[in-house]
This record gives C-alpha cells, structure tokens and sequence, in this order.
C-alpha cells in the first residue's frame, strides 16, 4: 500500500491510454483507498482510534445538524451526545470498566445508540444481541458475550423472561430501557438523575487497534451465531473507505431499515454517517409498504438494502410515486442480477452501489454502477487496482467435498477468469482491514476461517465461504455460499442461479432452492421451496423452467409454502428445508415432483417408486 499515492498521481494521464483497462474505475476506487489510508493514518497518530471520536469529531462541527430522525421526532448531534453521556456515567456508576462487555438487545431506535456510544465512551465493548432471537440461539449468543450486564428493550422482555433461568445463571444482571414497562426480573434503566457531562478525559485515549468496539454476530443461516469481533480501527477505516467511494457528504440523509445489531446498519449505515456529519432516517424495521412514503417524507437521498428487501420491493404493485423521490444511490448486499436493473428502472435509482464485504473478513469488493455495464457485479478490479491490491484471490474449490483444490506443489490454485472458486482473502495484521480479530472466545471456529501455506510458504488467508467468479475485465460476481452449491448427475448446480431464473416467472413470488439426498441416489437432487401466487400454473411452470435452466438444474421437487424463513438479515435458511428432504410424510407442505415435463402431485406412492429406483429421474 505504501507504493500507492505515486502510481495514482500517474493515473489521471494513464487513464486516457487505455480505457480497455478500466482505468477510471480502478482510479476512483484507488482514490478512495488512499484517501481512507490517510484519514486513518492521521486519527492513529492524534490518538483519537476510539469510534466514538468518528460520532464526536461530527458532534463538535455540527451540534445543532440533524443526525438522527426516528418516527416523526429529530435529534441533533448534541441530542445523542448528552442522552449517551448520561448512559456513559450510568455505566461508570454501576462499575462497568474499560475493556469490559455490556450485552445490549435492543430494536432499532434511538435508545440503541445511546447505549452504544455511551458503552464505547467509557472503553466497553457492545454485544449487540439479534433482537430476532429466542430460545437456544439467544442464550448461546448471550453465553458468548461474557458479560454480566443485560440492556434489554423493554418491547422484548417476553424473549427474555423465556429463557430467564439460563440468562440469570450465567450472571447476568438485567436493565430494561427504551419503554415505560416494567418487570420484576428487570431493574429500569433510569437516567433521570445522571450527569450528561462528558465522560473523563482520560478514558478517551489510548485505544489501540487491537480494542475491541463491539461483538457483532454472524447471521446464523447455517447454524449458531458466532461473536466477531471488531475493532475500534475497523469500525473507523471501513466507513472512510466507503463514504469516499460512495460519495458521501454531510448533506445526505440516509435510510437505515436493517436491523443495527448488524455491521451492514451499525457501519456502513451510523459510522458512515458519523464520517461524515450526515442525517440517519431510522426505521424500527423494513416495511415494504411503507418504504418508499418515509423516504418521500424524510428527504432520503441514500437508502440501504440486503438483496431480499429489493425483491420485496418490486414485488409491490406499481405507484404513480414510484420514481418521486430524491434518492441518489442505493447501497447495499446481495442485490440479484435478476432484480438489478428492474429496481433501477422502475424506481429511478441513479447508482446502484453494490458491496460485498464481511463483518470480520478481511478483504472488500464494491461496485459503482450507474448503468448496464457491471450490472449484477459485487465488485470490480481493473488491470491497476489488481496490481496493487493483490489481497483477494479466487481459489479451485471441490463443491463435493467442500475443500480447496492443492496442486502437486501443495499450494492452491488461483481460477482462470470465468471459472468459479472461493474467494480467500489476505490476513495481515499490519493493515486494519486485513487484520481477522476472530470470533469472540471460540478460537476453534476462529482456526477454521483461516488457512495457512497457501500461494507461498508463511501466508495466511480468510476463507470467505463463498463463490465467486471473476470476468475476463475485472468484475466479480456472486455464486453461491459453500455448501449451496451441489452436484446432481455429475453436474454442479448453483443454487443461486437457479433460484434467480425461477424467480423471474411472474406468478413465482419467492423462491428458494436446495439439494436433498434422496436414498440410494449419488449427489442431491434439486428442491425448490416455492411461494406462489393463487394463480400459478404449474404445467407452464415446468415449461418455463426446462426452457431457461439445463435439465439437470430444474428442481426434481417442489414444495408449495405459504412463506419462506429468513434470518433477521433477510438471508433465506435452508438447513431445516434440506434436513427435512423429501419425504412427503415428514413435510407439511404439499409437495410435487418433475414427472416427465410437468409438476405433478408426489405422494407416498411417488417417493416409493423413487427410493426404489423405479422413477425415472
Ligand atoms: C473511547 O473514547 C471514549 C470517549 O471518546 C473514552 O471514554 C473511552 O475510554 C475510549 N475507549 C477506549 C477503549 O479507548
Ligand atoms: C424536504 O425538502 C423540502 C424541499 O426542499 C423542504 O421543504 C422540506 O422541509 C424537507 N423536509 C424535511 C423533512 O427535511
Ligand atoms: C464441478 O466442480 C468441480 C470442482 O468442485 C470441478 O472439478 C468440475 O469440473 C465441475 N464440473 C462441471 C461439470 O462443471
Ligand atoms: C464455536 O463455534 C462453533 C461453530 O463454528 C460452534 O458450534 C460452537 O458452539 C462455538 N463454541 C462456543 C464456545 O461458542
């Protein structure tokens, strides 16, 4: 990285030689790094690493700006300073030190930022607990954190009050905040009385870039959720990388409707903000059908998205206000190329920026895209910027056994443009966005994420889990997570592109697609879990699809459901679908078969010809 500031005072002149090499977008990205780098830099040498600096830094400019907007009401930077300095001090008061943990479960609202701030303004770290979560899940996640202090939405003490006994016998003290309810095993979090001066002085310096600002779990579409840890640097460079990329300013207004218990709300949405002096038009969650009028209504010039909620969206019925708004960029993860440039279009979207980023992986890829070139990409790199940051590599990747391909020499080996493998990404612990701090006390899941030896002797990467593949100019695009991918009569089937062709049948209104091992068969055979609409004709339905898929990627079953489970981040979940397979006694839902060219009904009869080998598959 120290070779980059004089390769990008050459770029402006080298851009006009050759456009072939993509050299404006490599030189914007380039741009950006460079700028963050020196941002950060300069907050590492005046001490101010601790991301409560990012919020006060905007706090000293701006006081009386608008920084947050929640429900009709407004709050100035001055507002969120006092009321987390009194839960600074309230903290404080009840002996909570630097460097400890404060488990917060909390929905999205004001009450989330006052205690996050005000955790990180005294030196502790926020675990920020899935508000989705109940039972098993919850008492793992809040096992996880190692703390000993509960804040907990008063909306969501019925979560808690269910798994009392276990939360209390790991030690946890329990405060209820953000309601006037009250519960007899919770102690309100009053701060009524408390002090709204600043926290002292000299807590506020000496952050290292190795503290930790706050535990943000994995999603848990696979399993249980894991503590990432993340640090204070990471939580401060990411947001300078991203609000240059994107553009951002202190005149924007930003729409946050994913849940702030996850990096995509907490970073790239508050800290970006916070980079920058910007308005957070907070929702309490994503509503489809009242998106776009909180938007129209707030000024909304940037909005968030997961993939899902863009689907969501354009599933809606059209509305003569579709495009009457003054939204500029739409950012985000996981937008399909299906649903790309439909959003685009029907809603007059100006840029699409598509990100692909992980909370505790160690390597970034973004898109700026503004029209049909790189659509459906989640990143890109030219000739230059692939030069220079040589930190991500897609590597062969066996989809059967689920492993990385080494050659005789024992190294990986990188995939030829087109071919798809898994993208590994550099650790280096010199750089605050290669640095992998790990999974919070789990050093077993830690190990496994990271693999050593692998283009050279001594090097160490993070495996992303995910497929990817990148075009012959530079662009990267999304395959489908380790373990979605399977393979049916020696062939590879992509669950992910097999779910976007068939989401585009128009009376398909969601769709979701998994291997099931049927007995005495080899591989898994394709499932789709399908909401319909009433009007869905199934016959033309398998038409369709053995029209746009190979045949070995149509999906053999379907089962006809009223909805699909997701995690709180929109992602689908598939492990219960694929452990509950196909058989039709052991699954609620009707189900139907590919029987020659059409759907038909798949009974107990149907899956005995099946098993036995007896239906032509
Ligand atoms: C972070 O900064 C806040 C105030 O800006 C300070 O109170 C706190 O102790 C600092 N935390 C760490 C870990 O340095
Ligand atoms: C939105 O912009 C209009 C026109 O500039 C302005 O009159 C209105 O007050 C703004 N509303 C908000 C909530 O900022
Ligand atoms: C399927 O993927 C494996 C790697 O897991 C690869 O070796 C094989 O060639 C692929 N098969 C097809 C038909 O693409
Ligand atoms: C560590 O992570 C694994 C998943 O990778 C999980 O099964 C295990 O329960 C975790 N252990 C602890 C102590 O949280």
């Amino acid at each position: 990285m120290a070779a980059l500031p004089l390769i990008a005072a050459a770029v402006p002149v080298a851009m006009y030689a050759s456009s072939k090499l993509s050299l404006p977008q490599d030189a914007h990205l380039i741009s950006s790094l460079i700028g963050s780098k020196i941002a950060y830099s300069n907050i590492a040498k005046s001490d101010t690493l601790n991301v409560t600096h990012r919020f006060d830094g905007c706090y000293r400019k701006y006081p009386d700006r608008e920084a947050l907007v929640f429900e009709g009401r407004s709050y100035t930077y001055r507002d969120i300073n006092l009321a987390s300095n009194k839960i600074g001090n309230w903290l404080l008061a009840k002996g909570v030190k630097r460097g400890d943990i404060v488990s917060l479960l909390m929905q999205n609202k004001p009450e989330f930022l006052f205690c996050w701030l005000g955790i990180n303004k005294i030196g502790a770290t926020g675990a920020f607990i899935n508000t989705n979560l109940a039972g098993k899940p919850l008492t793992h996640s809040l096992k996880t954190a190692t703390a000993t202090m509960l804040i907990m939405d008063t909306e969501l003490a019925s979560q808690v009050a269910n798994s009392l006994e276990e939360i209390q016998q790991m030690g946890y003290s329990i405060y209820s905040y953000g309601g006037p309810e009250q519960f007899d095993f919770a102690t309100p979090l009053d701060v009524s009385g408390v002090s709204d001066a600043d926290t002292p002085e000299h807590l506020r310096r000496g952050t290292t870039v190795d503290e930790i600002a706050m535990l943000i779990y994995t999603s848990g579409t696979t399993g249980l959720p894991k503590a990432g840890r993340v640090s204070h640097s990471r939580t401060s460079v990411g947001p300078m990388f991203w609000s240059r990329f994107y553009k951002f300013s202190e005149k924007d207004r930003i729409y946050v409707s994913l849940p702030l218990y996850h990096s995509a709300a907490a970073v790239l949405g508050m800290c970006v903000a916070w980079s920058q002096g910007a308005t957070v038009v907070l929702a309490r969650k994503f509503s489809a059908t009242h998106f776009w009028e909180d938007c129209r209504r707030n000024n909304v010039t940037v909005i968030q998205y997961i993939g899902e909620i863009c689907r969501y969206l354009l599933n809606a019925p059209e509305h003569p206000l579709d495009k009457a708004h003054s939204i500029r960029l739409a950012h985000g993860n996981g937008m399909r190329p299906d649903v790309w440039n439909r959003f685009r279009d029907r809603f007059g979207i100006p840029v699409i920026g598509e990100w692909y980023a992980s909370t505790e992986g160690t390597g970034a890829l973004s898109n700026y895209n503004t029209g049909v070139a790189g659509f459906g990409a989640i990143g890109h790199r030219g000739a230059l910027a692939s030069l220079l940051d040589k930190g991500l590599k897609i590597a062969k990747f066996d989809v059967q056994t689920e492993e990385l391909i080494r050659g005789k020499n024992g190294y990986c080996i990188e995939c030829e443009p087109g071919e798809p493998g898994e993208l590994l990404t550099l650790i280096d612990s010199a750089e605050p966005t290669r640095d992998f701090k790990g999974y919070h006390q789990n050093s077993s899941a830690t190990k496994k994420k990271i693999i050593a030896d692998v283009f050279k002797a001594g090097d160490m990467y993070f495996r992303t889990g995910d497929i990817l593949r990148r075009d012959k100019d530079g662009y990267f695009y999304f395959g489908d997570r380790v373990g979605d991918t399977f393979r049916w009569k020696s062939e590879n089937v992509s669950t992910a592109e097999v779910s976007e062709v068939l989401s585009q049948y128009p009376d398909c209104i969601e769709v979701n697609i998994y291997g099931v091992q049927i007995p005495g068969h080899d591989g898994r055979a394709g499932m789709a879990a399908i909401v319909a609409k009433p009007s869905m004709n199934w016959d033309q339905f398998a038409q369709y699809a053995l029209k746009n898929l190979p045949r070995y990627s149509v999906p053999i079953f379907i089962r006809k459901t009223p909805e699909i489970e997701i995690t709180g981040t929109f992602k689908q979940r598939k492990v219960e679908l694929v452990n509950e397979g196909m058989d039709p006694s052991m699954i609620k839902d009707e189900m139907l078969w590919l029987d020659g060219h059409s759907y038909k009904p798949f009974k107990a009869g149907e899956h005995k010809r099946v098993v036995s080998g007896q239906a032509k598959l």
